[in-house]
């Protein structure tokens, strides 16, 4: 697996965004940095709803230019797609797990989880609070947040909706599908993400969104090594272009940004306002 220290393209990125954020704060001394970084500007649902934004964005990016696109170059994608006589990507659910994989394995304590009332893999049913949360969820698409004492974690759930067609067709044809008329817009099941603590620094915040990016930078670079190892099917070409244009896939640096260009200036933009 690629590190992201040997990742140039994500290092910038993320050397750019905290060079923005100093800029933001008009190129602070060093105390008030200090003093900055030391005191929590951003209640953990804020954060949470940062995050969760970012993983809409790569979640449908990834769902409709890898997966829809792809399948209609022949590119497959199943959930069995780390067995080795398996050769295809991984799905969209199976690419949100590896993010949450990785997230847990590096130092942010942050937790990711895809759930639904109806689900494909009996794993992923809501149960106690959080499928209680998730039938006000079905009605008004809000986010719900609430202190799980059990877990003794700060949770924010946010609606999971089928935002491209591809994710109705492949969960109503699904074999072990729990419900077959899934339409496009419906709330297919929710993203649960979990914290510590109730508020966040400014450090502790942009670490948060940088595990996240540096999690589907991890489980792309995952898919590509896959793809080296193919031996019976055909290898996309993996550069700069994508599938809409033929058998290409993005490089990871291609993949991240795009996500970057599609949602860092909302991001940033809540960043920078909450400063002021
Ligand atoms: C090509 C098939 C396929 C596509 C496309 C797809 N899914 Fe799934 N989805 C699955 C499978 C299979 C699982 C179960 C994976 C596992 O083992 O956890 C799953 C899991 C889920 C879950 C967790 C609950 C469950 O059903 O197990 C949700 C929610 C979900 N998908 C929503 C979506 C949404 C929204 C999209 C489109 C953005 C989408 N899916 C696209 C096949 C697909």
């Amino acid at each position: 697996m690629k590190r992201i220290e040997e990742n140039p393209l994500l290092i910038i990125a993320v050397l750019l965004f905290s060079f923005m954020l100093l800029q933001s704060c008009g190129g602070v001394p060093e105390e008030s940095t200090k003093e900055m970084s030391s005191n929590n500007v951003f209640s953990v649902s804020e954060v949470l709803e940062m995050v969760s934004k970012e993983n809409d964005v790569t979640r449908t990016l990834y769902t409709k230019a890898i997966v829809g696109k792809g399948k209609a170059q022949g590119m497959k994608f199943d959930e069995d797609w780390r067995k080795d006589d398996v050769e295809a990507g991984p799905l969209p659910a199976l690419f949100l797990r590896g993010v949450a994989t990785s997230i847990k394995k590096g130092p942010v304590p942050l937790g990711l989880y895809l759930g639904s009332d109806f689900p494909v893999n009996a794993a992923n049913k809501f149960e106690g609070k959080q499928a209680d949360l998730f039938k006000k969820i079905k009605k008004d698409q809000e986010p719900q947040f609430f202190y799980d004492e059990d877990q003794e974690l700060h949770t924010a759930m946010f609606a999971d909706l089928a935002s491209a067609a591809a994710c109705v067709t492949c969960h109503n044809k699904h074999p072990q599908t729990t419900k077959d008329d899934w339409v496009l817009g419906d709330v297919m099941g929710a993203t649960t993400w979990q914290y510590p603590k109730d508020s966040l620094s400014y450090k502790e915040t942009v670490d948060v969104l940088n595990s996240y990016a540096k999690g589907t930078v991890d489980i792309y670079v995952q898919y590509l090594e896959e793809i080296k190892a193919f031996k019976e099917s055909e290898k996309p070409s993996i550069g700069d272009k994508w599938p809409a244009e033929g058998k290409y896939l993005p490089t990871p640096e291609v993949f991240l940004d795009s996500v970057r260009k599609l949602s860092s200036y909302e991001t940033m933009k809540k960043l920078i306002a909450a400063k002021d």
